[in-house]
């Protein structure tokens, strides 16, 4: 069931960041400071000339244009491993209030959003992202993780019901946004040549979880990452920015660059099962959030999963020829325990799985 099923002996408690905004320190606390990326944030090129590509999904669907788009959506994956996705089919109705019910879930008193905190050592509810030691660097971030999908793998007990209508928003989110993942992974296939129909099935059933990011205003955005550098363990995420101020960035070539938010457009990333799938004809980039001292920022990202028995691995269409897997191929739930034993060792998990020739 990925990492919603597993115990974590070792989650340190974090202090709430939305709190410690509301405090208007001068200094953010020693734990936030990175010093490994003071001055790195301005050295961000301008991005005016090289934007995230754009991914146009009804021209994926529609034979007139089918092939130029996939071309597109090929270089896409290659090139950058992120991009935009528009026309996905989700209704501006849908997107518009949801965020505004999460926007209003974060804006609750703290005594009332703790009504649905994370438990001690387990993955879902609101909280922090779990940190193991006390040396570790901290997010200036809060969120709130749910587990959508499969339906019965649901615990109810985090999903907020105030405001009163957030889990109804966010239950028809979350099936049209699994219907958007199960469309891009058959594009992909077919960008990929690769026989794509065991793979949409493996979505149908697949492991979905939205994390909703909370990112406050802070005083030394410069010393600080929203969320820190790191490829996301899943086939794709499906992010919804929900404010107008930048936050996301994406390494390419050595640079970090903005993915401006486009109202109405979801931005889709590649992860790790992605990479593993391609054989490396596509990478998992590297990304990561910053923040700035006056707006809040929230983020709405879906992590999507084959099912927990899928077999995740290199396409046997892309290994013939003389050209040899270059990952190991795991189930899903083999990864995560794999993720789990490279987090305590502090090793990159794609590294455990890359077979050296
Ligand atoms: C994530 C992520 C970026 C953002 O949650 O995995 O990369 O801008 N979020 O919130
Ligand atoms: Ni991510």
């Amino acid at each position: 069931m990925g990492l919603e099923s597993k115990k974590f002996e070792w989650t340190l408690p974090v202090p709430n960041v939305q709190e410690l905004s509301n405090q208007q320190l001068e200094t953010v606390p020693a734990r936030f400071v990175r010093d490994d990326v003071c001055g790195v944030i301005n050295t961000v090129p301008s991005d005016d000339c090289l934007p995230v590509p754009l991914i146009d999904m009804s021209k994926l669907a529609n034979p007139e244009f089918q092939e130029l788009e996939l071309q597109k959506l090929h270089s896409a994956c290659k090139d950058w491993g992120i991009f935009q996705l528009i026309n996905h089919g989700m209704s501006d109705e849908i997107l518009r209030n949801t965020s505004k019910e999460v926007l209003e879930f974060f804006q609750l008193p703290l005594t009332e959003k703790n009504r649905w905190k994370q438990k001690p050592g387990r993955f879902e509810g609101y909280g922090q992202i779990l940190v193991a030691s006390e040396e570790a660097k901290l997010d200036w971030n809060d969120m709130l993780l749910l587990t959508t999908h499969p339906i019965q793998n649901r615990e109810l007990e985090f999903w907020p019901e105030n405001p009163p209508k957030l889990r109804e928003y966010l239950d028809k989110y979350s099936e049209d946004i699994k219907q958007v993942a199960i469309n891009l992974t058959r594009f992909f296939a077919m960008g990929l040549a690769i026989e794509g129909q065991e793979l949409c099935e493996a979505f149908q059933e697949g492991g979905f979880r939205v994390k909703m990011n909370y990112y406050p205003p802070c005083p030394q955005p410069e010393k600080v990452l929203g969320l820190k550098q790191h490829t996301d363990s899943s086939m794709f995420n499906l992010l919804l920015d929900c404010s107008i101020t930048p936050g996301l960035q994406v390494l390419k070539d050595g640079h970090w660059y903005f993915v401006k938010p486009i109202d109405g457009a979801i931005v889709a990333n590649l992860g790790l099962f992605a990479e593993m799938v391609s054989n490396g004809i596509y990478k998992a980039p590297l990304h990561r959030a910053v923040v700035n001292n006056s707006q809040t920022r929230i983020s709405i990202v879906t992590a999507c999963l084959p099912n927990s028995s899928f077999n995740v691995g290199p396409a046997k269409e892309l290994t013939k020829a003389g050209t040899p897997p270059l990952y190991k191929t795991v189930t899903v739930d083999e990864f995560f325990s794999m993720f789990l034993q490279s987090k305590k060792l502090g090793v990159p998990v794609i590294d455990t799985l890359k077979i050296s020739c």
